[in-house]
């Protein structure tokens, strides 16, 4: 089915750069009362990701009400630890535990490598959603970035410095290939099995590229995150690295078409380091706690940056669930009537 609205894909694909497309991270959850009264009736977060129904719901929900250019299919990156044999709990006000992990090389026997089937209802929710989104605007599927996978697989549970993680890269190299291997391998069939089902186009989050030193960052991850990419052809593909700012020029180089920036990197600088790559980012999320002026000042500051560049506007992480819903429109509303 043709798209209504290609923005994004036709952006993406360099083929035009007159409008700038607009959606943002973690644009479906709790800034929105409709997610939280979803939410309710699903009774956990899981359920919610489970239920295709209701996940298809609350991944329409910020085309319709904020008006954003694409969607991104309610789920989480935890969902391939869980499908590889790590189950995970989301507990409230705290995120999420793996009640077992990873500790040595003895457990991988406890884990295999994923079948996209074994994700079903993520395949479902992105079928009805497709269905339901009736070519209004294109569908995001993601993945988390191998390393990220890793850290929680290693840790279970999120951490400030995530040194457990680190401390397998420094002491046990080749469990720690061997472990990002295995993940690897699960995410791409995990994405095919997405694109097959009707995703537009692909997002890698590695959460944790910024506490990596940048040699690490080429060996442990960005090595297994370029594998990813060039498996997958079909639809276009983006790599968002948070932290990863010493790395953007190896970013400029792999088989990618978009790289997300966070609000660290500088736009002059990135836009640089990476001529070849079409760039999405950056707003601070917490630059939506000022003011509506704040809001529109900031967002048109951002976008003159960008201008004549190749680019996706969105936030520079994801939103916090205490931001106000008008703030979030605002900065919509301020890339769509952006003249150039
Ligand atoms: O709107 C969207 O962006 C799509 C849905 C989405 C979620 N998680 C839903 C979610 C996406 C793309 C993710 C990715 C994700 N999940 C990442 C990578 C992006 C990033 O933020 O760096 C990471 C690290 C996770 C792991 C995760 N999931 C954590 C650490 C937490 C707890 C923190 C929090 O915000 O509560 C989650 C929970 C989660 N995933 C929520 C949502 C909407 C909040 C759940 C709720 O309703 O209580």
């Amino acid at each position: 089915m043709s798209l209504k609205n290609d923005l994004l894909l036709k952006t993406a694909r360099k083929e035009q750069n007159e409008k700038t497309p607009v959606w943002l991270m973690r644009q479906a959850g709790r800034i929105l009362p409709e997610y939280r009264r979803v939410r309710e009736i699903a009774k956990d977060f899981k359920t919610l990701v489970k239920t295709p129904e209701l996940a298809t719901e609350v991944t329409i929900q910020p085309v319709d009400i904020l008006g954003v250019d694409a969607a991104i299919i309610f789920s989480d990156i935890l969902v391939i630890p869980e499908a590889m044999g790590l189950n995970y709990e989301m507990e409230e006000n705290r995120g999420p535990v793996f009640p077992k992990r990873i500790t040595s090389v003895s457990d991988i026997s406890s884990i295999h490598i994923t079948q996209a089937e074994e994700l079903n209802y993520v395949l479902e929710a992105i079928r009805l959603t497709k269905k339901e989104l009736n070519g209004r605007v294109p569908l995001i599927g993601f993945a988390g970035a191998p390393w990220t996978i890793f850290s929680y697989m290693i840790e279970g549970k999120g951490s400030k410095t995530f040194s457990q993680a680190k401390k397998v890269l420094y002491t046990e190299p080749a469990f720690a290939h061997q472990l990002l291997e295995l993940i690897t391998q699960s995410t791409i069939n995990y994405l095919r099995g997405q694109i097959a089902a009707g995703v537009d186009i692909i997002q890698i989050f590695d959460s944790w590229a910024g506490i990596l030193s940048p040699e690490q960052y080429d060996e442990f991850s960005l090595k297994y995150i370029s594998r990813i990419c060039e498996a997958i052809h079909e639809v276009p593909k983006t790599v968002f690295a948070k932290g990863a700012f010493f790395s953007r020029t190896n970013l400029n180089s792999i088989d990618c078409n978009v790289v997300g920036l966070d609000w660290n990197m500088g736009i002059e600088e990135s836009r640089r380091l990476m001529p070849d790559k079409v760039l999405q980012g950056n707003l601070d999320p917490c630059a939506l706690y000022g003011s509506l002026d704040d809001v529109k000042r900031e967002t048109k500051k951002m976008l003159k940056s960008f201008e004549g560049a190749y680019h996706i506007a969105n936030l520079g992480h994801g939103l916090y669930p205490d931001t106000e819903v008008d703030k979030v429109k605002c900065f919509i509303d301020t890339v769509k009537g952006y003249r150039k």
